[in-house]
């Protein structure tokens, strides 16, 4: 096995869940440190002084006043909705009609969706993050453009052709039977190819009948290890609108149980005004739910509950997620933030030891990728990102007060951007260096 590089700065890897022991439990960190990269894989982190002299000859990136950690991971985004982020004055279900599913019928044109799906994924990479999970439009062809890009950049992606057969202009609805048919071939083509994850992706039980909410849980059914993916409880009209055409359905979650769409890798978006049989039903079907706080504060839905699922005893899965074009920003640091702002208007405040776990391992644990991204570990896929610490005037002068790890990553939570990710490693090749993207512009 031979050493492509190796990646020296100040080191940060999880050792445990932070909101399960104390912050500094949680951590292995190393002020210079290194990550030994070989084919595309981690081979071993530790501190440099004891692991460049095993490896004499391997290219050294050294990173002064950097931190290196794992990508992030977001869990929940739309790729076509990039260019309507910024849409004013609308709440969910009219943000659909007027913004949404004008700018998703664009991308049955393949060339128009690959332009899309290039500059999703660079925007991705120049803010850190290595792995999202992705609805695309109805459209086939938004799904080959998608994947397509996530191969040529070898990234672990998870994606899929959005399902809805009713309450959606005709262009973008499909059929109960050509759902199922097209995301099935989809599957095939596209499901463990390069680092590729198909989720079955029926958009909400709104835009679907029973029909089709059946088909999508077949189909889960016949490719197990496939994810999930749709959208619970984000807005109280919705919410509303789903009682009326479900009348049967005990309550929102239960038009997705009688499908047989609960379950590991199960993967709810916003997931914010849930009843307690909701709650016990997500805990006890092991599904996960995607926090989309950004999201939740523009398109003014409400308030997501992170004590009551994560920081309790029983806890439910959860990861945090930009939710574009929904969410107001590309970048998991604001994600961050908005998650730290919205927890405190509940009167709960989320370490930044938690926030950085929810962005990391506990995205990847949604996705069931936990096993290979997400965090600094020997064996796992090198997605690694750098962050500079002080990349900007206002937070090198915070950054002059941080005197340890957790306010030095709190002050990032808050003040930072993408001018902070500094170089970004998917699968060990470095597809991102933010000083030579400044040298091009
Ligand atoms: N619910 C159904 N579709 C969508 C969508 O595209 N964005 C958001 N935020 N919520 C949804
Ligand atoms: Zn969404």
């Amino acid at each position: 096995m031979t050493v492509s590089r190796i990646i020296r700065g100040r080191t940060l890897a999880f050792r445990d869940d932070p909101f399960r022991v104390s912050p500094d439990e949680s951590v292995d960190q190393c002020d210079d440190g290194a990550v030994v990269v070989a084919e595309g894989r981690i081979v071993e982190v530790g501190p440099a002084q004891e692991v460049l002299p095993r490896h004499p000859g391997a290219a050294v990136d050294a990173y002064a006043d950097a931190l290196v950690m794992a990508g992030f991971v977001d869990t929940h985004a739309h790729y076509p909705q990039m260019e309507l982020m910024g849409a004013y004055g609308a709440q969910l279900l009219e943000w659909l009609v007027k913004y949404t599913f004008p700018a998703e019928t664009k991308y049955s044109d393949l060339q128009y969706a690959r332009a899309g799906a290039d500059a999703y994924l660079d925007a991705c990479l120049a803010n850190g993050t290595t792995t999202a999970s992705v609805f695309c439009a109805t459209y086939p062809a938004s799904v080959d453009a998608l994947f397509d890009a996530a191969l040529g950049r070898n990234m672990r992606i998870a994606a899929g052709k959005v399902m809805m057969d009713r309450n959606a202009p005709a262009p973008l609805c499909d059929t109960a039977e050509t759902g199922y048919r097209d995301s099935k071939a989809l599957i095939e083509k596209w499901h463990g190819r390069g680092r590729l994850t198909y989720a079955v992706t029926p958009r909400f039980s709104p835009t679907s009948t029973p029909e089709q909410l059946d088909a999508s849980g077949a189909l889960w059914r016949e490719h197990p290890t496939t994810l999930m993916q749709t959208h619970l409880s984000e807005n109280l009209a919705e919410i509303e609108w789903v009682r009326g055409l479900y009348p049967q359905a005990p309550d929102y979650l239960g038009t997705y149980e009688a499908a047989g769409l609960l379950g590991e890798g199960a993967n709810f978006g916003h997931a914010i005004h849930l009843t307690e049989r909701e709650i016990a039903l997500l805990r006890e079907s092991g599904s996960a739910v995607s926090h989309c706080p950004t999201s939740n504060a523009f398109i003014g839905s409400g308030l997501f509950d992170m004590k009551g699922l994560r920081d309790c005893a029983d806890a439910i899965r959860v990861g945090i997620a930009t939710d574009i074009g929904g969410g107001s920003s590309m970048s998991m640091f604001d994600t961050m933030k908005a998650a730290y702002e919205i927890a405190q208007l509940r009167g709960y405040s989320l370490h930044p030891a938690r926030a950085f776990w929810l962005a990391t391992v506990g995205g990847a644990e949604v996705l069931r990728m936990g096993d290979r991204v997400g965090n600094l570990v020997a064996g796992y896929d090198a997605d690694v990102m750098v962050i500079d610490l002080k990349s900007t005037p206002v937070i090198e002068r915070r950054m002059r007060r941080a005197d340890d790890i957790w306010d030095a990553l709190f002050t990032q939570m808050i003040l930072a951007d993408d001018r902070a990710i500094r170089a970004v490693y998917v699968a060990g090749e470095k597809l991102h260096d933010r000083d030579e993207a400044r040298a091009d512009a």
